[in-house]
């Protein structure tokens, strides 16, 4: 596998206000913030010294992470990883222990790339992104 680290996801309670303290911090927003109606969250990417940070808030009582907002509140909880052979690596992950939390899905603030989350037991959560190459 040639996996290459996209971002980090970082769980906020209040978009505005979390945008606004990593601004404080050095970080600029690469995008609007986007509502991705799929999970029911709000999106905004982040960079600093090269390093990408996806701020995520819950903007529904169901969206997917209103569960691990109240557990972890304001913290990172996933990276996400770039693949070039996505079917392949998709499977070699399985085939390490790492299984899958949802499906393939398009991710409207990463262009309408293909996502899908997983999970392991010694890891914790990650992200599988398509390579752009591939869209
Ligand atoms: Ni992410």
């Amino acid at each position: 596998m040639a996996l290459k680290v996209h971002h980090i996801g970082y769980l906020v309670k209040k978009m505005e206000a979390a945008a606004a303290a990593f601004e404080k911090l050095g970080y600029s927003a690469t995008q609007p913030v986007i509502y991705d109606d799929i999970r029911k969250v709000n999106i905004c990417f982040m960079e600093k010294d090269g390093y990408r940070i996806e701020l995520v808030s819950p903007a529904a009582e169901d969206s997917v992470v209103s569960g691990l907002m109240k557990r972890y509140k304001n913290s990172p909880y996933h990276i996400c990883y770039e693949t070039e052979d996505f079917g392949k690596d998709y499977m070699t992950l399985v085939s390490e222990g790492f299984m899958a939390i949802d499906t393939p899905t398009p991710a409207p603030a990463l262009s309408g790339r293909e996502v899908v989350f997983m999970t392991h037991v010694s890891v914790g959560m990650i992200e599988l992104i398509k390579d752009r190459s591939v869209v």
